[in-house]
């Protein structure tokens, strides 16, 4: 099989990556859209659809060039073909298969949180390759779910979140804290100078059976101590140690849920191993030291792949086409993008 070209387009990150069918990264590119949309403090859709569309030609190019690669060579052509923002959804497929009619190669509509799940198959990054069964955690902005990931199409939801993301959770407790958007990566930063146990906040589900995930109620908590200090600015410190408080509560609830989420792998495998983490809050130094632990304590290895391939891009795009394409699994060109489209109703075929 030749080189096969991944475009993500589902939310604001405008990407593409070629990769040779081992799955080598031949050349690859993320153009994030976040200037455009901090000014509105989160993404707007038609804001990211028309970036979509001025950007993603000349990444497309960027990547083929870098790797070398005629369209004509292409082994195959993979895009995000949902869940997320429609607009995106529809520029990205629609580019791909362009491509795959004008250069008569086979288009692979990628679910996007399949994506993530297989990025811990990427060659290299786990010794010996993540086989399969493993636990995936995924930890961004629009999603917060754990994974039985069995195959390729095969994925049974074990538990997700009753409100917010974990991602949104941060950003909106960054903005409480006066922060930019998106939150998370400034929040970390406030963080690191407070201290954690200043602020006695929720731990929502704590210990609670399952592996479900809400995080309403740690925000609310924090939006009380924030109003109880009164319309001014927060204290520099106050604001660093409600950062740190919160952060740590979000850990703990982390590390619980996905001890929870390790015994329920187990019983549905035995010999399942691996606690995969993926999704931008994966970046998050708190948040990997708790899942590392809770991993040891369940003799499982945390898989946390670097940050670039945790947030949103197109190698896992691409990655996920080669696993389908290598199972003779083509989709068809009439293909429509899927603003919802979850995971655990994907099978091998689709
Ligand atoms: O996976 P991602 O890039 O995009 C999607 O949501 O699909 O995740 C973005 C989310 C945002 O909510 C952002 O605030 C959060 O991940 N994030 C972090 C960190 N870096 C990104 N949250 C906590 N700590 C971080 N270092
Ligand atoms: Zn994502």
């Amino acid at each position: 099989m030749g080189p096969v070209l991944g475009i993500e387009s589902s939310c604001d990150e405008t990407a593409a990556a070629v990769l040779d069918a081992s799955g080598t990264v031949l050349a690859e590119s993320v153009l994030s859209q976040e200037s455009q949309h901090a000014p509105y403090g989160g993404v707007v859709p038609e804001i990211a659809a028309r970036a979509h569309l001025s950007f993603l030609p000349e990444q497309v190019r960027r990547v083929m060039a870098g790797a070398g690669v005629g369209f004509a060579e292409l082994g195959g052509v993979a895009a995000s073909g949902g869940p997320g923002l429609i607009g995106g959804l529809i520029v990205g497929s629609q580019f791909a298969k362009g491509i795959s009619i004008a250069h008569g190669v086979p288009y692979v509509a990628v679910n996007h949180l399949e994506a993530h799940a297989l990025t811990a198959r990427l060659p290299g990054l786990v010794a010996g390759g993540a086989e399969f069964p493993y636990l995936l955690l995924l930890l961004s902005g629009g999603h917060c779910q754990c994974v039985a990931v069995e195959g390729v199409g095969r994925h049974v939801r074990l538990g997700s979140t009753m409100d917010d993301a974990v991602g949104e959770a941060f950003d909106k407790v960054a903005k409480l804290l006066g922060l930019g958007w998106p939150g998370g990566p400034a929040l970390e930063r406030l963080a690191a100078g407070g201290d954690p146990r200043r602020y006695a906040f929720p731990r929502p589900l704590l210990g609670r059976a399952g592996c479900d995930f809400s995080f309403s109620g740690l925000k609310t908590a924090v939006a009380q101590e924030v109003t109880r200090h009164g319309v001014a600015a927060l204290p520099m410190q106050v604001a660093a140690d409600i950062a740190a408080s919160f952060q740590r509560a979000v850990a703990e609830v982390l590390a619980d849920r996905a001890a929870h989420a390790m015994t329920m792998m187990r019983n549905r495998a035995p010999d399942a191993r691996l606690l995969v983490v993926a999704g931008g809050v994966a970046a998050n130094g708190a948040v990997r030291e708790a899942l590392a632990h809770a991993a040891g304590a369940a003799g499982f290895t945390l898989v946390a792949p670097p940050v670039r391939l945790c947030t949103d891009n197109a190698v896992m795009v691409a990655w996920t086409g080669i696993e389908r394409l290598r199972l003779g699994l083509v989709s068809a060109l009439d293909f429509a993008p899927r603003p919802r489209w979850p995971l655990d109703v994907l099978s091998p075929a689709s």
